[in-house]
């Protein structure tokens, strides 16, 4: 690989700067990303393997990113499942959400291939673009993210029909889980077979339950997902949102990184769980709003409190790119993490 940075700072390599890349980094802030999207939906977008490495390639081209993502969204195996997705202004919508023991049985767990999952085709052929010039990722949402949208039916602050499903009936709850679970197994391995370097488990709403709830109902599952793929090899990150009380616990899985929102110190999870936990994140995304001077000061800033950044720190947002964000912000971004490398080390 002629750019390890991300492969070498999630083995805790030394590094003289730390890799970056940013959530959702291809995507619609980039006006070479909106031609594309005006010609196509976002679902077609997903399931064109062509179009959608060049979206994938636009912000490596632009900005030298440390690493490509491949373009696709996480809710896609929901439909091979078998639920009707749609994206609407709203976000995602799913019009037959899962709500009974019945739904949950006419479930599939798909066959992971390049028919039910054109990514797959995308990564291949994003291997062969790149070659070795940077590692991919590839990703996929953990299995109680996935409940939560499959159940709610689309995007919500609070998720109340998955938490009364969750609840009122937590056999079913825990068939769901365990179905999802499969699910992305398949999905995951086969997205390390085509290609992917690296895999990223988004848990999104990780934060909407209580310590023992999710204890109960979700670490299960991402524990076996996690653990089923350490054979592949292949240096997992899991991202979580609003979960202080959870960080404890994620720390003591078998991870390349943590990554986490923007709320959280990092230096203090390595204070409280362990000095070599990898870290990725977690600049506030709306830092990227303001301007180059408050960008470069603060993205260093949070690099410098990072007190062994040069070992399992990736640099990234704390959450996904916004669509409003300048371009010359994220330049400024990724400019300051290269600047890094030129400084002397101070140890
Ligand atoms: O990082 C990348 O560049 C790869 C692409 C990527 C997308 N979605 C593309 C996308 C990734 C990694 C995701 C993950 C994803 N998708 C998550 C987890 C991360 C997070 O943000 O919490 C979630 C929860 C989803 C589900 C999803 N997809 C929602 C809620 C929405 C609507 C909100 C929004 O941002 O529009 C999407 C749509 C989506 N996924 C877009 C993109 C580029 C925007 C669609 C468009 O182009 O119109």
């Amino acid at each position: 690989m002629e750019n390890d940075l991300l492969l070498k700072a999630l083995n805790k390599e030394q590094v003289s700067r730390p890799p970056v890349w940013l959530m959702r980094q291809a995507g619609r802030y980039l006006p070479e990303y909106q031609r594309v999207r005006s010609k196509v939906s976002f679902l077609e977008l997903c399931g064109n393997p062509e179009l959608a490495v060049e979206v994938s390639l636009q912000p490596y081209q632009r900005f030298g990113m440390d690493a490509v993502i491949v373009f696709s969204d996480i809710l896609l195996p929901a439909q091979k499942m078998g639920l009707e997705l749609d994206f609407t202004d709203v976000g995602p919508r799913f019009s037959n959400p899962v709500r009974t023991e019945d739904d949950i049985t006419k479930l599939v767990i798909p066959e992971a291939n390049e028919e039910n999952y054109p990514t797959l085709k995308a990564l291949t052929m994003l291997k062969k673009e790149i070659g070795h010039k940077v590692p991919i990722l590839g990703f996929a949402g953990a299995p109680w993210t996935m409940f939560c949208y499959m159940t709610e039916g689309g995007s919500s602050q609070s998720f109340y029909k998955s938490k009364t499903l969750l609840y009122e009936n937590p056999q079913a709850a825990h068939t769901l889980l365990s179905k999802i679970t499969n699910s992305l197994f398949l999905y995951l391995t086969m997205q390390a077979n085509s290609g992917a370097n690296v895999l990223q488990i988004f848990d999104t709403w990780a934060g909407i339950l209580s310590y023992d709830d999710y204890c109960t109902f979700a670490m299960p599952y991402l524990k076996r997902l996690i653990s089923d793929l350490l054979p592949l090899k292949k240096p997992l990150i899991l991202y979580s949102n609003g979960s202080h009380h959870l960080l404890g616990k994620f720390s003591m899985l078998k991870l390349g990184a943590l990554s986490v929102d923007w709320r959280v110190n990092p230096q203090s999870i390595r204070d409280n769980y362990g000095k070599d936990i990898g870290l990725q994140g977690n600049l506030d995304p709306a830092i990227l709003l303001t301007n180059q001077a408050t960008v470069r000061e603060r993205t260093k800033e949070m690099i410098m409190g990072i007190d062994n950044w040069q070992k399992g720190y990736v640099c990234n947002l704390g959450h996904g790119i916004l669509p409003t964000t300048p371009i010359d912000n994220v330049t400024a971004m990724i400019e300051t993490v290269h600047e890094l490398a030129e400084e002397p080390l101070i140890v």
